[in-house]
């Protein structure tokens, strides 16, 4: 990998993407950031709004409409092209037309000399991010998805809205196919260390709530769809959180889309789970504890996945 600045190059500008942008501007993250999408109108639109906005951000970030030959040494580009779910869509039925997508762009990008990490966003997420790394060629370490990083957000939201706990301090994640599959990972969920079930069993007011909040994270975007159209802020601030532990080398544990080479007891699959992200991209799984309920869920979510991968 041959970056040495913090260049991001997004590419895709719609909902997603420029909520990203936005985001990425309001933390100041990076020195240069380059928009690329097919509707030039709305970069060039795009990149004046949020360049004058820079005298607000805490650090100037120059940011630029550009080609794929913006890429050649940037330190990450992020995928937000590609058609989006709509009412009545799960995320797997985009596979098809995402992936064509997927194989013009990623050829596009490794022909401008591309040697940086790929942040995926498009879904179906795991399957695009899988197919990002067989079509880049790049090491699966520099290759990773958003995966639960917003499931796990929604999650540790609900929580924290019941317990008026942070959610920052309240340790549980979603793991598995960003998707219907998806599943909790309770039987180590802690606040402080302080298992759910003994917080629950001291704060017997909750008993009960709990069952919902797992249909509520899987059911958040379809809801969210049918109200206003898409989402696009809560995974434009995950995206941001991942770049963030990229740029900043971080160490930080996210549950993104990672390559599984064993873990868990699954090879050659990206799917949402908990990894250590830092400037070489994904430097370790993490194989949490899981419970026999939670294997078996997270055996049945790689076995949805599988009969979408792109061999
Ligand atoms: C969602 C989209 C990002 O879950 O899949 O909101």
């Amino acid at each position: 990998m041959n970056i040495s600045g913090n260049k991001v190059v997004l590419v895709g500008n719609g909902a997603v993407g420029s909520s990203y942008a936005f985001s990425m501007m309001n933390q100041g993250l990076c020195d240069e950031f380059v928009i690329i999408d097919l509707n030039k109108d709305k970069v060039t639109g795009d990149v004046m709004d949020l360049n004058h906005g820079v005298l607000y951000a805490p650090s100037p970030t120059k940011i630029k409409a550009g080609d794929y030959s913006d890429c050649h040494d940037a330190a990450i580009v992020v995928l937000c092209a590609g058609a989006a779910q709509k009412p009545g869509e799960t995320r797997l039925d985009l596979v098809n037309k995402n992936l064509a997508i997927f194989k013009s762009i990623v050829d596009e990008i490794m022909a401008s000399g591309f040697d940086g990490i790929f942040i995926v966003a498009t879904n179906p997420v795991d399957i695009l991010t899988y197919a990002t790394m067989k079509f880049s060629g790049l090491p699966t370490h520099q290759v990773m998805g958003s995966g639960t990083i917003l499931d796990t957000a929604r999650f540790r939201y609900l929580l924290s809205e019941r317990f008026n706990v942070a959610p920052a301090s309240i340790h549980a994640n979603i793991i598995g196919e960003h998707g219907d599959s998806e599943l909790a990972v309770w039987s180590t969920a802690n606040i402080a260390g302080m298992s759910l079930k003994d917080y629950l069993e001291k704060h017997p007011e909750h008993d009960g709530e709990l069952e919902t909040i797992v249909d509520d994270v899987k059911e958040a975007a379809y809801r969210i769809i049918k109200a206003k159209g898409a989402t696009f802020y809560g995974v434009a601030m995950g995206l941001m959180r991942i770049t963030k532990a990229i740029l900043n080398n971080e160490e930080a544990v996210l549950t993104v889309s990672a390559y599984l080479d064993g873990e868990y007891g699954h090879k050659d699959i990206y799917i949402g789970v908990p990894a250590i992200i830092n400037r070489h991209g994904i430097r370790q799984v993490i194989e949490s504890r899981l419970n026999d309920e939670e294997k078996e869920q997270l055996d049945q979510s790689v076995a949805t996945l599988v009969q979408y991968l792109p061999r």
